[in-house]
């Protein structure tokens, strides 16, 4: 026998489920998981970091800068938090502007379960799709429990690559690339940065230390923490500039944020002239750093000994310090995936395909990466939203 539903969504992740809440009707909602909303369970350090206070279309990578604008405008932040404070689940700003819940992820999957079920959504775990296929009026797909389901639209809500271990498979690219949509190239990102050589050698050496920097590659520049790791670089500087970096290319590092790095080295010179330039530079940056990082500097003997001639280049590599990482942790660690469906084939306003009326790509299998910060949640809930309304109201009528 063949159910008939409204919608089938493809992935009981954060768009899925909220699209599923507002899609009205008779809908199916699917994941090959045991578990509805894994990456949020494990989000934000099991906090979930769920929105941020300043999202805004200007914090999202994509390429189309302004296909984010409409989903973000209609479905904000707000009306988030406002859905999140009806459920009485408490919260609290942990810095940037990013909410986090009190107690526990685990508050934010319940209340999306409790809103799809409100809605009347089926949710059915454990269960991949095994065939899908357009019909004259729809959609008509197996499932991996042998049932034949058909379906006026379909959404496919399954998410990126990103930890591939938590069920993360890049399904969804293939759905589109099936039905003529192009894929912008993938890759990991908000994923800490690896380095090979002597470099690794020496941050092996510094593994913990953590100091606060502006962290710059290509377009992107943040000023937050970063962190030495045996393979690397990490830390939410590092990790937010990661989506900016491109293979091959140099980031760079100011060690002294919000100083003029010479004005620095010549007080230093002052306050600290019997002392060695290690010593000194220990009251400005860790000291396990300066120890590093003082004989690369080019400054021998006590900080009295240094002329401006020799604070220049010092100041230089401190303030922009250029290092090149030989790739990055990939997507075993990454939190997002960047690129993904492209836009060019999706209607901003309802995210249903431009070729194929009643496809729908809702969350991170679409081409908006946001930074780090609970960027990646707003969009998922901002294009979930949008396409359960879309759907809701062709329902209608
Ligand atoms: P999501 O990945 O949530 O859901 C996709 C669903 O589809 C999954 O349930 C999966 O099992 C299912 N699926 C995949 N393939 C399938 C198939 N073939 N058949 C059936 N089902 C399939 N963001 C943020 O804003 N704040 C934060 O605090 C964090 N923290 C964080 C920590 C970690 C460790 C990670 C990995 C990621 C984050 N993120 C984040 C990013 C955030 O988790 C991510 O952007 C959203 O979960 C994306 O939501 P989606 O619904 O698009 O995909």
């Amino acid at each position: 026998m063949t159910a008939h539903f409204d919608t089938i969504i493809l992935g009981a992740g954060a768009a899925g489920m909220m699209c599923a809440a507002h899609a009205g009707g008779r809908t199916l909602i699917l994941d090959h998981a045991k578990a509805p909303g894994e990456k949020i369970r494990i989000s934000g350090g099991g906090r979930c970091n769920f929105t941020n206070l300043h999202s805004a279309p200007d914090r999202f990578l994509s390429q189309n800068p302004h296909f984010a604008k409409s989903a973000l405008a209609r479905y904000t932040q707000w009306d988030f938090i406002d859905l999140v404070d009806r459920h009485h689940i408490p919260w609290h700003e942990k810095t940037l502007g990013q909410l986090f819940c009190d107690t526990s992820a685990k508050d934010i999957i319940a209340m999306l379960v409790s809103e799809m079920r409100d809605a009347g959504a089926d949710l059915r775990l454990s269960t991949a799709l095994t065939s899908l296929d357009k019909t004259p009026d729809g959609w008509r797909a197996t499932l991996s429990t042998g049932e034949t389901v058909t379906s006026r639209a379909f959404v496919v809500a399954c998410g990126g690559k990103s930890i591939p271990k938590m069920g993360a498979t890049g399904f969804g690219y293939e759905i589109a690339q099936r039905f003529g949509h192009e894929i912008v190239e993938t890759r990991p990102a908000l994923v800490p940065l690896t380095f090979s050589g002597e470099i690794q050698e020496g941050f092996k050496a510094l593994s913990g230390v953590a100091t606060p920097v502006i962290a710059t590659a290509g377009t992107g520049q943040f000023e937050e923490a970063m962190l030495f790791t045996h393979r690397g670089l990490s830390g939410p500087a590092i990790l937010q500039i990661s989506s900016y970096w491109a293979e091959g290319e140099p980031i760079t590092v100011n060690l002294l944020p919000g100083q003029n790095a010479l004005e620095t080295l010549q007080s230093l010179r002052k306050s600290h002239a019997r002392k060695a330039p290690a010593t000194a530079l220990a009251e400005h940056i860790p000291a396990r750093l300066a120890d590093h990082l003082a004989p690369t500097l080019g400054l021998d003997g006590q900080m009295a000994d240094q002329p401006d001639r020799a604070l220049r280049p010092a100041a230089e590599a401190l303030g922009a310090w250029q290092l090149t990482p030989s790739g990055s942790e990939g997507y075993r660690t990454a939190e997002v995936t960047l690129g993904g469906v492209s836009t060019d084939g999706v209607n901003a306003k309802t995210m249903e395909s431009k070729t194929t009326p009643g496809l729908y790509f809702v969350g991170e299998v679409v081409d908006v990466t946001g930074w780090l910060g609970g960027y990646n949640f707003q969009w998922a809930w901002s294009s979930g939203w949008a396409a359960g309304q879309a759907i809701e109201a062709q329902r209608r009528g």
